[in-house]
């Protein structure tokens, strides 16, 4: 039997795919290539190339695999992005889960472990956020996960499926042997920005605000190591094999970090003087975001090892320096 991984050629869904296998877990990979990589797909997997939304492309996968149980990672995930082309994201966030759950119904799997995000929570007064807050998403992305929640929700009821969502504060850093990275086109996000502009592929890092209502004016982020991220993921199915509960959880490091403190561990860490300039503020980030990650300690009993700041941005750094292109122009069997 095998867990079919949704997105398995991007940044997370990759690394996912290699966790897994390294877990003995026989894996099957759904990905579009729209913004995933062939060169990130473990060669152990078995990748069908084609679209969540396709109802005939998805039956030919679970005609062919014994799917187990789903980890689903396919979406668009820029905030900025969802707030100019909404119905794109509710296309293929909520429109394709919409399939994939009809699969499920279908083909008789139970079990669901899907990304979801911090940004279901919008503006929050007090931190750490603990996952009874409330969910006020203030962009189309957080909306278009929280949407997909309640589908899920609903679906149990009605035919039993069982869930685990897992919201995620940000992302950061490689796998730490290095084979696999972080490379999106174009690259938003701070820490492999930071990064391109150590390599010199950016003038300078652009700080986005100074004057927020934080220790050095520049906004704070819980970042967590894509690792210890998919060490959660693999809990989470365990969690739902052993005990059949759907459940949501919040995945961070519970501790927060500026901008700018960001960037002076990535001059530490790689020994370059990066250079910095201060822009405006990008329209749509909350000041601050730190997770409480202590339900998921307590009920899956996770146990992030990889939580100091300085190892994600070594990690990231590591990848980045060996792939300065990314995936672009390397040759894949
Ligand atoms: N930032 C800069 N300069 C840059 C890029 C980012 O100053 O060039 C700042 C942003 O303004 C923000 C912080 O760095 O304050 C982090 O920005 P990212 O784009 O790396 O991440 P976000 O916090 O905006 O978004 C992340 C995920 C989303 C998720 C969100 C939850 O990428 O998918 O966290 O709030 F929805």
């Amino acid at each position: 039997m095998s867990i079919l991984v949704l997105g398995g050629a991007g940044y997370i869904g990759s690394h996912a795919v290699y966790q897994l296998i390294d877990q003995g877990y026989e894996v099957a990979v759904i990905d579009n290539l729209q913004t995933g990589h062939q060169g990130a797909i473990h060669p152990k997997a078995h990748f069908y190339k084609g679209d969540i939304r396709s109802r005939e492309f998805m039956k030919t996968v679970f005609e062919k695999e014994n799917v187990e149980a789903i980890m689903h990672f396919a979406a668009n995930s820029l905030v900025g992005e969802s707030m100019l082309e909404p119905l794109k994201y509710f296309d293929n966030n909520v429109h394709g889960t919409q399939i994939v759950l009809e699969m499920m119904k279908e083909y008789g799997v139970k079990h669901i472990v899907f990304s979801s995000t911090a940004a279901v929570y919008g503006e929050q007064e007090i931190m750490p956020i603990a996952e009874e807050a409330a969910e006020l998403p203030t962009n189309t992305y957080g909306e278009t996960k929280l949407v997909v929640e309640k589908m899920m929700a609903w679906c149990e009821k009605a035919f039993d499926l069982k869930y685990v969502s897992l919201r995620y504060f940000n992302v950061a850093g490689a796998r730490s042997d290095g084979q696999i990275g972080e490379d999106h086109n174009p690259e938003t996000h701070l820490i492999p920005v930071v990064l391109e502009a150590a390599l010199g592929k950016r003038p300078a890092i652009t700080v986005f605000g100074d004057d927020y209502d934080t220790s050095d004016g520049t906004c704070i982020r819980d970042y967590i190591h894509v690792e210890d991220l998919i060490a959660a993921h693999i809990l989470a199915l365990k969690y739902l094999q052993n005990y059949g509960q759907s459940n949501i959880f919040n995945l961070g490091s519970s501790q927060g970090f500026s901008v700018n403190e960001i960037i002076e561990t990535a001059k530490e860490a790689t020994g370059i003087d990066i250079p910095v300039q201060f822009g405006a503020r990008r329209s749509g980030d909350p000041s601050t975001l730190i997770a409480s990650s202590e339900k998921a300690r307590q009920v899956l009993g996770w146990n992030p090892a990889r939580t100091s700041i300085k190892q994600i941005i070594s990690d990231a750094w590591n990848w980045h320096q060996h792939h300065p292109n990314g995936y672009e122009g390397e040759q894949y069997d």
